[in-house]
């Protein structure tokens, strides 16, 4: 859930702001730095995003961004941390489960700490091995030491190399022209070079300004070669767009037509998974829904059933999944709670299918077979463009086993017709100081209905519901009033009359419509117009006017659409 950075070379200080600046996505209460100049090892440290950050010049350096895990956030807690003599700096990434324990251990040795957080321990531990080991057995001695999912960089005063490790959350080398880096994501160092080296579990690495040494945990050194990113990682840049979220929205007109595009031999596996049974999704957060979309296309398509659980609640199933196919799907592959039911699955001996954005995280790679969604790198915490490229492909695949293609050829135009910025603006404009949201639909429309809601609490923090429509006699009408803005999903399909039955019964009730439709009709206060598409489809145009929604309340409220409170991009804890 932290970002962390290393780089070497002749002049690091601003590469290693603008870095950082690329990992905010993965956590920003607080960030730091640590140079080495004359005078040892010098630390910044400070609480909330990175500001304007004069480093002094320096040939390398480290650096964090936080999301709290332990500790609160405060510029104690903020990393770099140093071992009592200030030799020693380090960044970390993930959680050590034994640091009380190990803590406790140092401190009778004399340690003192100065903060709140598990990271610390592994500065001190460096610190205590140096005094007996060279750098290499001390990096070995110190990851034997520690338990949990960690990945962490390490700087020492006086020695012009950086040392890293993995045992979870990724770490990425990257190998320049008279520079290196190591770093959790290839965004932090993507303008310096491409050429990068995917560190696997348990692998380690030491370097310098013109080399890199790699080695496994008995100290073997491991051979790997650089790999050239693809160009579209290397697409990092707003262009023209205020926030990084909006820039993803719209995208999408090109984003989704890139998802169908799949190789057959890697579609093959799945066409296949897709005819067995039982069949389980799992995924988090917007995942997730793309799961329960999932579940519509292959009851109606196939005529399956198919299990949807959520990443965190898989273990509570565990006497059920036994057997089967499991198919996972995570943009950033590295959620923690999808990663552990994967993990349980193949422990029973079931089939894993990923779905993924990235395709060298861990999930890609622990899975049997992997597809991408091709959608390039999603920056914005608010997953947008990753949802309708997960849907495309779902919807490729659960066509494809039945022997079709979807009808999506001029999806991308469709797309780019349902941008309504200023539609959706002025909604925002007329409902911002509402403190409640209701986003009702049926069948197919009701994941949708759940994902408007959860992108307006995460990017405006207004409080939202998102229900199947038919649900609201149940219980939650009694909450609607006169005002209540409601959206109500209602594309011109099989759900259509009794969803505008739901409308009409909302509307009496003093709600304000905002109709999502391709029919026109009087009783939506404001009507967001789709085109009229074949049944599967209209989801992928139904939910970019409510991302727009979500991102013009945010805007409006005066919040920061890229980066919402308490959030992180990757979830990479449970
Ligand atoms: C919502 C959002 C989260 C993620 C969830 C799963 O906008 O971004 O709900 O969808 O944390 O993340 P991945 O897909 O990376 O597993």
């Amino acid at each position: 859930m932290c970002g962390i950075l290393g780089c070497v070379g002749d002049e690091v200080s601003s590469v290693l702001v603008r870095g950082l600046k690329r990992l905010e996505y993965r956590g920003y209460d607080s960030y730091g730095f640590a140079t080495l100049g004359d005078s040892g090892i010098y630390v910044v440290k400070e609480v909330g995003k990175i500001g304007d950050v004069r480093l002094p010049s320096s040939k390398l350096g480290v650096a964090h961004t936080r999301w709290a895990t332990h500790g609160r956030v405060s510029r104690e807690n903020a990393h770099p941390h140093l071992s009592c003599d200030k030799g020693v700096a380090v960044v970390h990434n993930g959680i050590i489960s034994n640091y009380l324990e190990l803590k406790r251990e140092l401190e009778e040795k004399g340690h003192k700490f100065t903060s709140e957080t598990d990271s610390e321990v592994i500065a001190h531990l460096l610190e205590e091995y140096l005094k007996d080991h060279g750098l290499k057995d001390a990096m070995l001695k110190t990851v034997r030491r520690l338990k949990g999912d960690f990945s962490f960089i390490a700087m020492f005063e006086g020695v012009e190399v950086l040392a890293g490790a993995r045992f979870g959350p990724p770490l990425v080398l990257g190998c320049g022209s008279g520079e290196n880096f190591v770093a959790s994501d290839v965004l932090a160092f993507i303008d310096r070079t491409d050429d990068v080296i995917f560190l696997d579990n348990g692998e380690l690495v030491i370097l310098g300004k013109g080399f890199y040494e790699l080695f496994d945990l008995d100290g073997n050194p491991v051979k790997k070669r650089p790999v050239k990113v693809a160009w579209e990682v290397a697409d990092v840049s707003k262009k023209e767009f205020a926030h990084y979220t909006l820039k993803e929205i719209h995208e999408q007109p090109s984003t989704i037509p890139r998802a169908l595009i799949q190789d057959d031999g890697r579609l093959k596996p799945f066409l296949e998974a897709l005819k067995g049974s039982p069949i389980y999704f799992v995924g988090c957060g917007t995942s997730y829904h793309a799961c329960l979309v999932a579940k519509y296309l292959l009851a109606k398509v196939l005529k399956k059933p198919a299990e949807v659980i959520l990443g965190s609640e898989v273990g509570y199933y565990s006497e059920l999944m036994d057997g089967g196919v499991l198919i996972a799907i995570s943009q950033s592959g590295e959620t923690a709670d999808v990663l552990k039911a994967v993990r349980m699955a193949k422990a029973k001996g079931m089939k894993v299918y990923s779905i993924v954005n990235q395709v060298n995280s861990t999930l890609a790679r622990e899975s049997d077979h992997f597809l991408s969604i091709n959608c390039g790198p999603e920056i914005g915490v608010a997953a947008t463009k990753s949802f309708t490229a997960q849907l495309a492909l779902l919807e490729l695949l659960v066509m494809g086993v039945a022997g079709k293609r979807p009808n999506l050829d001029g999806i991308g135009e469709a797309v780019g017709s349902v941008m309504h910025d200023e539609l959706m603006k002025e909604i925002a404009e007329r409902f911002k100081g509402s403190n409640d949201f209701y986003f009702v639909g049926r069948g197919i429309h009701y994941p949708i209905a759940l994902e408007g809601a959860l992108k307006l609490k995460e990017l405006s923090y207004v409080h939202a519901e998102g229900m199947a429509a038919g649900e609201l006699k149940h219980g939650t009408l009694a909450l609607i009033s006169d005002g209540t803005p409601v959206v109500v999903i209602n594309p011109k399909d099989e759900t259509y009359n009794e969803t505008m039955s739901n409308a009409i019964e909302l509307k009496s009730r003093g709600a304000r419509i905002i109709g999502v439709s391709d029919e026109p009709s009087s009783v939506y206060d404001y009507h967001v117009k789709i085109p009229k598409l074949d049944w599967y489809a209209y989801p992928l145009v139904e939910v970019v006017p409510l991302q727009l929604l979500a991102y013009y309340m945010a805007v409006l409220r005066s919040e920061d659409p890229d980066h919402p409170r308490n959030l992180a991009k990757s979830v990479t804890v449970e």
